[in-house]
């Protein structure tokens, strides 16, 4: 495996590849949710890169970027078990060179809603660094997770806007045998916060089970019940649980078609995202 730190020696490095190549960008911290996109893209592929590149540009002033976890030799070690050709590992200053001024950014609603509006710079920070590695690595696919529903789409918008040509490939989320959502900030959870962190799924369930099973399909009652069930855990905060028409992310207060259910908490000071899909009632 060839672990890679400059622009220059990845654009060496993906001169010397012949045929398909797959691309998996990542942060790093690594967990079975990104290496079900490694695999997937090692079976699809002639050649697998994956990126490990903590962002600063996607983080907020008061978020967690000093603290986020970093484990490049257990990250190369599970990287090399998977069969990855390169590992591109760039520093901050090869990604963003002095007077870099190449933004790349996705306006509207998609991008100013929900993660959007919570974190104002996110989405500008990811489709920049996305773009970015996306023109270095020259990947004939990406792979990115449903875990991240919105960023998923934006990705996707941004690379139809800006006429990249990548085919992105969607992965499910994968979870932990109790539901949780395989993330690489559930490492900040306490005991009691990790124990915590599991109304996120459940509510989920519960609001899958009132639509699939119940019928339910206003969201309100949706939202009502959701709401009760995670308010009755004292360390979890809410900060949006919204249903939304599945590609444009716009809230609807009505569920007539398949949706999608996105929900944002905080526990203690770790925040957490999780989404799933609702399908109406196939029962006669
Ligand atoms: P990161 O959080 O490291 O996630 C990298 C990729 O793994 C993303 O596409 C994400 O959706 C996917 N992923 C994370 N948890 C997952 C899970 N439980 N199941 C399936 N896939 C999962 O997302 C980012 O990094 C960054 O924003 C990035 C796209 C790399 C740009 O900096």
């Amino acid at each position: 495996m060839n672990v890679v730190e400059t622009v220059a020696g990845m654009d060496s490095a993906r001169a010397a590849l012949s045929g398909a190549v797959g691309l998996v960008p990542t942060m790093g911290a690594l967990h079975d949710g990104h290496l079900s996109l490694v695999r997937k893209a090692r079976a699809d592929s002639d050649h697998v890169v994956v990126s490990v590149f903590v962002n600063p540009t996607q983080f907020g002033p008061q978020e967690d970027l000093q603290t986020y976890p970093r484990d490049m030799h257990r990250d190369l070690r599970l990287l090399e078990a998977e069969g990855v050709d390169i590992v591109f590992a760039p520093s901050t200053g090869e990604m963003y060179p002095p007077g870099f001024d190449e933004w790349v950014e996705v306006r509207g609603p998609l991008t100013a809603t929900l993660e959007g509006a919570f974190r104002p710079q996110f989405f500008r920070g990811v489709t920049t660094v996305v773009a970015r590695l996306l023109r270095i690595v020259q990947p004939h696919r990406a792979y990115f997770g449903e875990k991240d529903a919105q960023q998923l789409r934006v990705v996707r918008r941004m690379v139809r806007e800006q006429g990249l040509p990548v085919e992105i490939v969607a992965m499910p989320t994968v979870r932990e045998p109790d539901g949780l959502a395989m993330s690489s900030r559930n490492a900040y959870l306490s005991r009691e916060e990790r124990r915590a962190a599991l109304v996120a799924p459940r509510a989920l369930e519960l609001a899958k089970d009132m639509v699939e099973r119940g019928g339910e399909k206003d969201v309100a009652r949706l939202k009502q019940a959701m709401e009760r069930h995670i308010r009755r855990e004292p360390l979890v905060r809410i900060d949006y649980i919204a249903v939304t028409d599945c590609e444009t992310l716009e809230e609807l207060a009505v569920i007539e078609r398949p949706a999608l259910l996105l929900l944002a908490l905080r526990v203690g000071a770790t925040r957490l995202i999780d989404n799933g899909l609702l399908a109406l009632d196939r029962s006669p």
